[in-house]
């Protein structure tokens, strides 16, 4: 199988290599990516080697180099590639609109002319908007009222990718996940930064009443859900991908404090985000109906996820002091 990744060097895309390079022993991995701030080389360093697994430096939104990687007649496309936090679309909303609409269409295009059979495009729960504590979890058909640029432009993929189907007649699927965590996430997301700013004795900044709720999904739940999908998914069809395990913000911090042993008096209380979606819960019934559930319990996934970043501290130095965006500016010229 010959599989197109974008954005393979971030959070997921980097665990989604991992979790392949490890169950497939025949697979062709190409991995598009543009090394953004939150791209980092060092996410897939034990792997760079593998005669499996190519990385190339480049931006989704360049038809170029986009309709070069397709004309090698990838089996499946798999599009991580976005610009992701939240905070950041709020003061920074055209690098989302770029990558996560411009770059969704660039990358529709050039698979339907190329015939790609299987595209994935990863979208997100966010795009259905704030639930209150009474609203039924989302289902694949509610509308999209998103809150954010950043949801904003993940819906606006998501409409670009209904819009190609209707059109064009070429069928993608689209999967939206709830908030993912596990290693190699870029410590701006909750948990890597409440993580790692308890281990070096900081402040949690808790925004608002710290009672937002959020699905958590251990970030191979979901991997492997990606893959399930390659093989058995629908082409045209949505599919919710959901822990099945909504946790108030104050719960996940005293948690993360408790099992760092450190005191409660490192949370504080901050304004709120702007726009602060309350509640995300998903539907997750039709991808179960594939065989699909999340297997891994938050309370010791967390716990994991805390011994990944106590053991690799060095990554951590190295994000926080954004060691590698020199190396990047030196050798890839951005
Ligand atoms: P991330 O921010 O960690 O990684 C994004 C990756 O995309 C980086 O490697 C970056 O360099 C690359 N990239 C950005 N712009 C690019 C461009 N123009 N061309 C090529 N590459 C580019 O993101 P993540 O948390 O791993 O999320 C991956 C995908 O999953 C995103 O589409 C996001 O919307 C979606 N998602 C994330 C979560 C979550 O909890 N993290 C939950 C649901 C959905
Ligand atoms: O739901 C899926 C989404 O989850 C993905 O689409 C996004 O890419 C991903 O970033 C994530 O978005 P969130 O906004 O939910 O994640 P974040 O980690 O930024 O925030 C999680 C919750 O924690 C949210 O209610 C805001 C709160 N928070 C966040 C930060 C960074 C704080 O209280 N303090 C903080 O410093």
């Amino acid at each position: 199988m010959k599989v197109l990744i974008t954005g393979g060097c971030g959070f997921i895309g980097s665990n989604f290599i991992h979790y392949l390079l490890k169950k497939y022993r025949s697979i062709k991995i190409t991995n598009l990516d543009f090394l953004t701030y939150a791209g980092n080389l060092a996410n897939l360093k034990d792997v760079a080697k593998d005669p499996r697994y190519q990385f190339v430096h480049g931006d989704i939104t360049d038809g170029k180099i986009v309709n070069r990687l397709m004309s090698c007649d990838p089996d499946v496309v798999v599009s991580f590639a976005a610009e992701s936090h939240v905070d950041r679309s709020l003061y920074q909303p055209s690098n989302f609109l770029r990558t996560n609409i411009l770059g969704v269409q660039v990358l529709l295009e050039s698979a339907r002319q190329h015939n790609i059979k299987r595209f994935i495009q990863i979208s997100t729960d966010e795009v259905y908007g704030s639930l209150s504590l009474k609203d039924k979890a989302s289902n694949e058909t509610d509308p999209l009222v998103p809150s954010s640029p950043y949801s904003a432009s993940k819906a606006a993929g998501d409409l670009l990718v209904k819009a190609y189907e209707k059109t064009f007649g070429y069928k993608t699927i689209i999967t939206r996940s709830s908030n993912n965590y596990g290693p190699y996430q870029f410590p701006e997301k909750v948990i890597p930064l409440f993580i790692t700013n308890a281990m070096a004795d900081k402040p949690l900044p808790l925004y608002g009443d710290g009672m937002n709720i959020r699905d958590w999904l251990y970030v191979e739940d979901n991997c492997r859900a990606i893959a399930l999908l390659i093989n058995k998914g629908t082409p045209g069809e949505i599919y919710n991908i959901g822990g099945n395990c909504e946790r108030t913000n104050i719960y996940i911090t005293k948690t993360i404090l408790k099992l760092l042993n450190k005191p409660t008096s490192l949370i504080t209380y901050v304004k709120d985000r702007p726009g602060h979606d309350r509640r995300y819960a998903l539907n997750i019934s039709k991808i179960t109906r594939l065989g699909w559930y999340p297997e891994y319990k938050f309370e010791e996934r967390i716990k994991k996820t805390i011994a990944w970043y106590l053991n690799n501290q060095d990554w951590i130095k190295q994000v926080k002091t954004g060691e590698y965006l020199k190396f990047y500016k030196k050798h890839y010229k951005i």
